[in-house]
């Protein structure tokens, strides 16, 4: 694809950590009430195989997460969306995103429903571009730390597209 520089994680790697990070979160949540919360749209496809990994009951919600500015960084004005109904409490809530930047997404996502009485809050990435965190979050569970480059696939967009990738990649941008 014209636009696809590298492949940084294939999908043999991906399936891989997405079972490592189920089996980690079946063990952990075992005889507890689990939500996942997934952050759309990114977050679509790997909810999807983390969910099927689980071997522990759950139940699955969706919110809309959206940065809006520029395409490529992330802007620091966040609205949530569709989150109106979603009932955490006395549950232990577990927010999937595919990757953490700033983080400024999940530290609005934390405040927006930590007062709605969980059990426990958390969050699981598969990436994180640890080294331009901003915010104060602590992530439960990350799969890969990556270096700052601008990745596609597996859920995740440039412009919209690229979310149909099975493989994470970078992308030729002019950041
Ligand atoms: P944060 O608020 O800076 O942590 O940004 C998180 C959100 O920005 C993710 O949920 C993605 O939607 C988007 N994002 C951050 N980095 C990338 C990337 O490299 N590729 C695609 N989307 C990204
Ligand atoms: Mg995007």
């Amino acid at each position: 694809m014209a636009d696809i520089q590298e492949i940084l994680i294939d999908d043999t790697a991906i399936a891989e950590k997405v079972r490592e990070i189920a089996a980690r979160i079946s063990a952990d949540y075992a005889g507890k009430e689990l939500v996942l919360i997934c952050i759309l749209k990114g977050a679509a496809v790997f909810t999807a195989d983390l969910m099927r990994h689980l071997s522990i009951p759950v139940t699955v919600e969706f919110v809309q997460a959206a940065s809006y500015g520029a395409s490529t960084t992330s802007s620091k004005k966040i609205s949530v969306e569709k989150y109106g109904e979603i009932d955490i409490s006395g549950k232990h809530a577990l927010f999937v995103d595919t990757i953490i930047d700033t983080g400024e997404t999940m530290a609005v996502l934390f405040s927006a429903f930590a007062g709605r009485g969980p059990a426990s809050l958390k969050a699981v990435t598969l990436l994180d571009k640890r080294s331009r965190r901003t915010a104060n979050v602590s992530i439960g569970y990350s799969g890969f730390e990556i270096p700052d480059k601008f990745v596609v696939g597996y859920g995740m967009d440039y412009e919209e597209k690229h979310r149909n990738l099975p493989y994470i990649a970078v992308i030729k941008t002019t950041r």
